[in-house]
């Protein structure tokens, strides 16, 4: 049977998409690029804002019209499925609904598809009954999806119990669960086997990652110390764990990306607080401070979003000052999405109007643009090491590959490959990107 995954969502999805290729090809299933070609279509989804939940509602709409026209099964992974379980069986015809943790059981849901006595929506829970308990895909390598053969993500830990008060991921991913270390080693070596030269530590929250006393300091270190051609990444840090020793671990590998993404959602302290993100704008400061004294020219990226309960003008205002005090590189920037059984849902008021966020937002991405531009600027005439990952979508005659500040750069194709380091001497740039010249 030919399965075709379509994947939404963040980084977690793509790569527990490759958990369930993995699963799907052990049993006797070919996962192929052809959508045309699918017998069984599997969408992965996101939850997170509610404009991510009509994008996957629509897509349900026209692979309906699909079906009415080729016998084919369409099924729904993750956070979606979590959310709204029975309901994407009765009201939006889909065949099968399989939660986060419930992805063994995929090959059985297919295979049983047909028969009226199995059920059709599994969501078990399993794996998040218990704080650090196994985690349930541990021994499991995924395919990597989509890959370009040179950079990789790899799952450590799953799971979140920050509750922050807009946020539906602890809801639907459930609690914290920390992955073997060793399972861990052993995955990222055989990338580095196969040709893989960057990895991505991921989690929601990497720097809760704890095995048997190993922290996340200890793990980003053993993985670095696997080979010094092999570039080390990871994603998401929640600003209140970012420790000391990961800072000081960051500074002495020198394959450990000097690049950290650390969300601040807010610059202001009333909102702050309301978001239940646990720190202030000034304890926020201090650890990107930290980060600058202890990592020189260390990449710093964010997630703002605008529009939060409550928010008013002033406290809008804190959120564009502290883009500006920072200096970020780059930003992924929302307009607050009320999630229902979220804290906030409950107790606050969803009161910025739709008109009003979007003109925040607006704002936010302006400055961003702004930001970047400075940041790129600064860059002309530095030069990167850089991690060739292929050849430019824009311009085919050329390669690009990002440098360790995670800055991607664009240069001629001097029958280079990828998966190969280069020394490239930035020449000009855009907001977005850096072009350079290759120097050696
Ligand atoms: N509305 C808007 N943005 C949200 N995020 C999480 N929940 C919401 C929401 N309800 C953003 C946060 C988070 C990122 C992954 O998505 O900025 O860091
Ligand atoms: Fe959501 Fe906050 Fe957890 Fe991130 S840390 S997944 S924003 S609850």
């Amino acid at each position: 049977m030919n399965v075709y995954i379509e994947t939404y969502g963040c980084q977690m999805n793509v790569s527990d998409s490759g958990i369930v290729g993995k699963i799907l090809t052990d049993n006797g299933f070919t996962l192929i690029n052809r959508i045309e070609e699918a017998n069984v279509i599997l969408i992965n989804t996101c939850s997170i804002r509610d404009n991510a939940e009509k994008k996957v509602k629509n897509r349900i709409t026209e692979l309906n019209a699909l079906k009415r026209k080729n016998k084919i099964v369409i099924g729904i992974l993750g956070c979606m499925a979590e959310r709204l379980k029975e309901d994407l069986i009765e009201n939006y015809g889909v065949d099968i609904v399989c939660g986060v943790d419930s992805y063994r059981k995929i090959t059985d849901l297919i295979m049983d598809v047909n028969n009226p006595n199995y059920k059709k929506v599994v969501n078990d829970y399993f794996s998040s009954s218990q704080i650090h308990s196994i985690e349930t895909y541990d021994d499991i390598t995924p395919i990597q999806m989509d890959s370009n053969g040179v950079t990789a993500f790899v799952s450590i830990m799953r799971g979140c119990e920050n509750f922050c008060s807009y946020c539906v991921v602890p809801y639907t991913r459930g609690k914290e669960r920390s992955r073997n270390r060793n399972n861990i080693i052993k995955e990222c070596e055989y990338l580095f086997e196969n040709g893989y030269r960057e990895i991505t530590l991921l989690g929601q929250n990497v720097n809760s990652y704890n095995y048997n006393d190993t922290d996340f300091a200890d793990l980003i270190s053993k993985v670095a110390a696997i080979n010094p051609l092999l570039r080390v990444r990871f994603a998401t840090s929640h600003p209140k764990d970012i420790s000391d020793k990961l800072i000081l671990t960051i500074a002495s590998y020198k394959n450990i990306c000097k690049a950290i993404h650390l969300p601040v959602q807010s610059g202001s302290n009333a909102v702050l607080k309301r978001m239940n993100r646990k720190y202030t704008r000034e304890q926020y400061m201090e650890k990107i401070n930290k980060i600058k004294t202890s990592i020189p020219n260390c990449g710093l990226s964010t997630d703002i979003i605008v529009g939060f309960c409550g928010e008013t003008q002033t406290d809008f205002e804190d959120t564009l000052c502290i883009m500006r005090e920072v200096k970020y590189d780059y930003a992924f920037m929302f307009a607050y999405s009320e999630r229902s059984d979220t804290f906030a849902s409950k107790k606050y008021i969803d009161d910025i109007s739709p008109l009003e966020k979007n003109e925040r937002l607006t704002k936010v991405i302006n400055l961003q643009r702004e930001l970047s531009l400075t940041s790129n600027k600064n860059d002309i005439g530095k030069e990167f090491e850089v991690l060739i990952e292929g050849v430019s979508k824009r311009s085919p005659d050329k390669l690009f590959g990002r440098n360790t500040q995670n800055k991607v750069i664009i240069f001629d194709n001097k029958g280079l490959n990828k998966g190969e380091y280069v020394k490239i001497k930035v020449t000009d740039c855009t907001s977005a990107t850096l072009i350079g010249e290759v120097t050696v």
